[in-house]
């Protein structure tokens, strides 16, 4: 990675420094690029593009401040540009007179390789330069970049069509200039971000200041935001905050750091330079964010929602400041598409707070032995059969211990039970204590056992218990929601409330006959029956009937002679009795359809306060358009046992 590559560098730097016998003609420390390769014509730099030192913190920066005005002999704070370091592959860009004639690469810092039909073709780079200071000739210097999105989308469309995918947007951004068809670096979202100029004949520059304002009135982006400072502590707030506007993952690009500059041009001379790097500017590294390690092992994790996740047991390494074991793969999919196996040496990234992810692969070093990473068939957490919902295998088991929470929680949502007062934290203290060691066990919680929980007092125990009981009773649709069926949302839900008679007839439909259901697939009837298959499934189902768990089945649209019966119906404006929800639920109890848009295929329009354009589009289609008043009576005779929640 990087930072090792900087730590490695920085040891040999020392090394040679003690004992400068040591010192090859062929060491890496001489030299600032890669050599120009085969396939491009060689160009020589007019002034050499020099490198940078590093620092790695803030008390380097401050050495760097101390260094500076102890050889300038200045005790006051000196003025600093500080501009964001963005990583990416530096270009020299030669302009006469407004005009670019030649772009080049930074090669050894002599030489480098002519890249210009391959750089004329990065949109954002002027290829003329507007203003009325535009000099004679300006060879401008800056940094070939891909915002991190373009970058994503990048390697996603890569991997789609089977190519190598880059580790990062550096690589993504050398490789694609360093093309020799010139298209294919046209193909490619490159942008240019201009930090400074070299040669420069026919206008004189004061500050690094005023060559970035020159540079950004004559059309270059420049890095942003930055800011003059006075001073060594303001650069560190500047530091600081670069660092974590990086970690915040907002700025568009990869920033590593913020390199330092005296603003003052004239002190340049007078600081000089090392056998390296000029020492009037300096890197302000941030901490990394990447770093090498081997994968030892992949274990399977069962996470609240039921989806097993693969995470890579790492040797560990310390990745910005923290020692991680433990990675994210995300998906078998991902992990399929990637080719990542067990023994193989990646890049382990992370990104501002979230979990470590692998980043990517270093193919080069893969062992022979190295072991391809295949999803289990069952949960690891309950051995029920796993099933898949997009990239993702699920568990079908209605007890899993794994998933425990995340059901009850989903359960007790809104959407599904409605049980109020039984949040995360509730289902955590309740399924640690053993309260609840299946979702069944909510329906026989004792009030006794809710008041002794921590956060729960009398009345708010009662209530509790309370919004249980109510939930006893439940809409057919909302059943099956609860039930936690891979595949199976609300939407689906509700077909199956809607073709199936009743609980039983479900449970043992067959495969075809649920594929026969208008909107459902082959991956979702397979979960259906993987789900209703699984005996301790049943049981627990069972078991919530039990308890008391009554389902209210909606009416046959044959049967019930309700006025909706078969009828598409759309709602739009606000209702002013119920929630556009339970409208929605009412319609489909009623043996209706609740649809979201207005087509000809539409038989009622019901218009709340504030319309909006179906109501316009239903005029215009001569659809039937009734008032909420007008609905109300339409269900009235029909709403029978059928009203929970509506109009108690
Ligand atoms: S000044 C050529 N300013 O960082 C050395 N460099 O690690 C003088 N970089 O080679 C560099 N942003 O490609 C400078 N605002 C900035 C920069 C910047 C990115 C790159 C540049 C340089 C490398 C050194």
């Amino acid at each position: 990675s990087d930072a090792e590559y900087d730590a490695l560098k920085r040891e040999l730097i020392e090394i040679e420094e003690m004992y400068p016998a040591l010192r090859t003609p062929d060491s890496p420390t001489l030299r600032v690029g890669g050599p120009p390769r085969e396939g491009f014509t060689q160009y020589r730099h007019a002034v050499p593009m020099v490198s940078l030192d590093d620092a790695r913190n803030e008390a380097e920066l401050r050495e760097f401040d101390a260094r500076v005005r102890r050889m300038l002999g200045v005790e006051g704070p000196v003025e600093y540009e500080a501009e964001p370091k963005l990583d990416g592959a530096s270009l020299e860009v030669v302009y006469e007179n407004g005009v670019l004639t030649v772009a080049a690469t930074r090669g050894d810092g002599v030489v480098g390789e002519d890249v210009t039909p391959n750089a004329r073709t990065i949109r954002n780079l002027p290829l003329r330069l507007f203003g009325d200071d535009v000099p004679e000739r300006v060879d401008v210097r800056g940094e070939v970049v891909m915002r991190v999105e373009d970058f994503e989308r990048l390697n996603r469309e890569l991997a789609e069509r089977g190519e190598r995918t880059f580790a990062n947007p550096r690589n993504a951004a050398a490789g694609s200039l360093r093309q020799l068809d010139p298209k294919v670096t046209a193909s490619r979202p490159l942008r240019f971000v201009a930090w400074g100029v070299g040669l420069v004949r026919g206008k004189e520059f004061k500050t690094q200041s005023e060559v970035i304002e020159a540079l950004r009135r004559w059309g270059f982006e420049v890095a942003e935001p930055r800011r003059t400072c006075k001073g060594v502590d303001e650069v560190i707030e500047y530091y600081r905050e670069m660092e974590a506007l990086r970690d915040s993952g907002d700025y568009p690009y990869e920033m590593d750091g913020i390199v330092v500059k005296v603003n003052e041009i004239a002190l340049w001379e007078k600081l000089g330079s090392t056998s390296r790097a000029p020492r009037y500017w300096i890197a302000g590294k941030f901490k990394p964010r990447e770093a090498t390690s081997q994968i030892v092992d992949v274990i399977h994790s069962v996470g609240p929602s039921g989806v097993v996740t693969p995470i890579a047991v790492l040797k560990p390494v310390q990745v910005g400041g923290v020692t991680v074991q433990r990675a994210s793969l995300h998906n078998y999919d991902l992990v399929k598409k990637m080719d990542v196996r067990i023994g193989d040496w990646v890049f382990v990234r992370r990104a501002g707070d979230v979990i470590p992810e692998i980043a990517s692969v270093i193919y080069e070093r893969r062992p022979p032995d190295a072991k391809p990473i295949e999803p289990p068939k069952t949960c690891p957490a309950c051995g029920a059969p796993l099933v898949k919902e997009g990239a993702y295998y699920k568990c079908t088991g209605l007890a899993c211990p794994a998933k425990l929470v995340g059901t009850i929680v989903r359960m007790a949502s809104r959407a599904i039970l409605d049980i109020e007062g039984l949040g995360q934290k509730t289902a955590e203290l309740l399924v640690e204590r053993g309260l609840v060691k299946d979702p069944a066990d909510i329906f026989y919680l004792k009030y006794e056992q809710v008041r002794s929980l921590p956060g729960f007092a009398e009345v708010s125990a009662r209530n509790l218990i309370l919004a249980i009981e109510k939930a006893k009773r439940v809409s057919f649709d909302r059943f099956i929601n609860a039930l936690m069926i891979p595949n199976v949302g609300d939407y689906t839900a509700k077909l199956l409330a809607r073709h199936f008679r009743s609980l039983e007839d479900l449970m043992n439909a067959s495969y075809t006959e649920l594929l026969s259901i208008k909107g459902i697939g082959p991956e979702t009837a397979k979960s259906i029956v993987e789900f209703f298959k699984q005996p301790r499934n049943r049981q627990v189902i069972e078991k919530m009937l039990k308890a008391g768990v009554e389902i209210v089945y909606p009416p046959r649209p044959e049967e019930a002679k309700s006025p909706l019966a078969g009828k598409t119906v759309v709602f739009t404006g606000a209702l002013k009795s119920m929630t556009r929800q339970e409208a929605e639920e009412l319609v489909e109890r009623l043996g209706g359809h609740a649809a979201r848009s207005v087509s000809r295929k539409t038989d009622l329009v019901v218009v709340g306060e504030n319309p909006g354009s179906k109501y316009q589009k239903a005029l215009r289609l001569g659809v039937k358009i009734i008032n909420e008043e007008e609905f109300l009576e339409m269900v009235k005779p029909f709403l029978g046992g059928e009203k929970r929640g509506l109009f108690e």
